[in-house]
């Protein structure tokens, strides 16, 4: 008996779930490719073989939607179109062009492999399977994606939507995440694979997780291997793949503060072991509970820097997730002296709207800049 979220799944027998016959594998990947054909989406990234422009794609497509991909990809080639071109850029600059996206240790490894790339291969992306897993955030599944989309290679790949798939294709009755199932669900994928079009092939699968094999309300009528699915042989199909134990949400309290200098605001850049490194935001103080006043730890940064302030406008709630972290960040505006502040502070910077935008910012601060400009920098603004 398996625990689907609550539900049990009855597992007719203890035996590991099967691999398809070869007669299905064949039907699977005849059909699959047949359906590929018909409905494809048009995404930029399918319309290139340029290495650096897949693995933009693929770093990018690791936690995000293909909707919103779609745009950063865009304008993320535009300022940075090579491999050379990314790795000599500033971190900071490929941070700010991230800007948006989360996740942010991407944008890192991204940049951390452009420079191997350029140092160590001289600007060429190895083709082989070894080499790519080498680079800085290619892991098993980058590595198949980069093998068969940019070369052709028969590599074999398993991504979130492959997992959901093949779960279901196979009634994998354990959730996809375990040692286990990840054994299975690559052995299945090494199984199916087309050798004669691993470019086409892979594309297709992991198109028929997006479109139809969705996670709600699987499209089971258009779905052109419904014939050889075990999941919709057995009434399965909506209770797959088999949901891990959720981990429950942990609160987080803040107490942040905007300093308004004149039209400039004081923001600081997150030291490394911390959430979005490398980033900028408001000073910011952790607290127990959510503070109904600036806690001392606040106050006393603010008197630190100037004796000339003032507590303006009431504090406003900011809510955001990180992991599996609630945070809210209770926000306050401090307007202070220009004549009795330091114009440079050691521990950030003075910043006006304009220069906040060439700063890479996580976007809760983004959103708390343009709370600021509402309500404390009227004049500055357009
Ligand atoms: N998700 C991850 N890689 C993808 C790709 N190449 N096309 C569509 N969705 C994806």
């Amino acid at each position: 008996m398996i625990s689907t979220s609550g539900t049990d799944v009855n597992s007719s027998s203890n035996d590991p779930p099967k691999s398809l016959g070869e007669e299905e594998r064949v039907f699977f990947r005849k059909a699959l490719l047949k359906w590929y054909r018909l409905n494809a989406r048009d995404l930029p990234w399918r319309k290139t073989r340029d290495p650096y422009a897949i693995l933009v794609s693929e770093m990018m497509l690791q936690q995000t939607q293909v909707a919103t991909a779609r745009d950063y990809y865009e304008r993320f080639l535009k300022r940075f179109p090579t491999v050379r071109d990314l790795a000599a850029a500033d971190e900071t600059d490929v941070l700010t062009a991230w800007a948006g996206l989360g996740y942010y240790r991407r944008a890192r490894l991204l940049h951390a492999a452009a420079i191997t790339i350029s140092e160590k291969h001289a600007g060429d992306f190895p083709a082989s399977l070894d080499l790519l897993r080498a680079l800085p955030g290619v892991g098993d599944y980058t590595a198949g994606a980069l093998a068969s989309f940019v070369f052709d290679t028969p590599a074999a790949l398993v991504d979130a939507n492959v997992s959901r798939v093949f779960a279901r294709l196979h009634a994998l009755c354990e959730p996809t995440k375990t040692s286990s199932s990840k054994k299975h669900l690559w052995k299945w994928a090494e199984e199916l694979l087309s050798r004669r079009q691993p470019r086409l092939y892979n594309n297709a699968l992991m198109e028929l997780g997006a479109l139809v094999c969705t996670p709600a309300n699987p499209r089971c009528v258009q779905c052109p291997v419904i014939s050889v699915c075990r999941a919709h042989a057995s009434g399965l199909v909506t209770r797959l793949p088999v949901l891990p134990a959720t981990i429950a949400p942990v609160p987080l309290y803040y107490a942040g503060v905007a300093l308004v200098c004149g039209e400039k605001l004081f923001l600081r850049q997150i030291s490394e072991g911390g959430w979005h490194a490398g980033m900028w935001e408001f000073p910011k103080f952790s607290c127990e509970t959510l503070p109904t006043k600036p806690p001392r730890a606040l106050r006393n940064f603010v008197h630190s820097l100037t004796p000339h302030y003032a507590f303006e406008v009431q504090p406003h709630d900011f809510r955001y997730s990180v992991t599996h972290h609630r945070i809210t960040l209770r926000m306050w505006i401090v307007r202070v002296d220009p004549e009795s502040t330091p114009a440079c502070l050691p521990e950030g910077e003075w910043l006006t709207m304009q220069n906040l935008k060439n700063r890479p910012l996580p976007s809760p601060q983004k959103r708390i800049g343009k709370w600021v400009a509402q309500h404390a920098l009227m004049d500055s603004l357009p």
